[in-house]
């Protein structure tokens, strides 16, 4: 099954309010993601894909830089959008996930810091990342390109900040540290978040 551009699930202007506005999002979703998805079907039969999952083919890709930038960028942003909300952001995290945030970073605002430290401390385009790890504790981390905890193998994710300047230059210029304020204050949607925590990581369903 070739791999395909799934909707926001949201409507196009629905972020605007909250920092992220229409243009941006048509043109990261339209046409930035929408190039990594026509890329990877591209690789799909001279690589011996057909029929593996996004997830199966991210995580064997560490070593292979063209499939890994094409099926990472699209894994990496599925899980993007899915994780904002115009109703997204503020300090009142669903019980679990503030319990675990709590436990594992001693506080919200100690993970804020280091969330947007990682983001802004990742030299060129990248993501910073909220990951479970194998022992269950959450830990933050950062990734270049189309890299991700799956290729690397760190662990799961379930928080990813884009920090590539087509995420944010049309609403914050140059200006990466502000953006990152903004995508943890106005954005993230905490409940999806938790329910990432409590599943196990994203499933795209793409692929097989
Ligand atoms: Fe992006």
């Amino acid at each position: 099954m070739a791999f395909s551009l799934p909707p926001l699930p949201y409507a196009i202007n629905a972020l605007a309010a909250n920092g992220m506005c229409q243009e941006t999002l048509e043109l990261h979703h339209g046409k930035h993601h929408n190039a990594y998805v026509t890329a990877l079907n591209g690789l799909i039969e001279s690589k011996g894909l057909a029929g593996k999952s996004l997830e199966t083919i991210v995580a064997g890709a560490a070593n292979d830089a063209p499939l890994l930038n094409q099926a990472g960028q699209h894994w990496n942003h599925i899980l993007f959008w899915q994780v904002m909300s115009p109703n997204g952001g503020g300090d009142k995290l669903p019980a679990k996930l503030a319990a675990k945030i709590d436990a594992d970073f001693g506080g919200l605002a100690q993970f804020k810091e280091a969330f947007k430290q990682a983001g802004v401390t990742q030299f060129g385009s990248g993501w910073a990342w909220l990951i479970m790890k194998a022992d269950g504790k959450l830990a933050v981390t950062k990734t270049p390109n189309g890299a991700s905890p799956v290729s690397t193998g760190e662990g799961t994710p379930i928080l990813g900040a884009d920090v590539w300047e087509h995420a944010y230059y049309l609403d914050f210029r140059n200006v990466r540290p502000n953006y990152l304020d903004n995508f943890l204050n106005k954005l993230v949607a905490w409940d999806v978040v938790e329910s990432l925590m409590e599943k196990g990581g994203l499933v795209s369903g793409q692929g097989a």
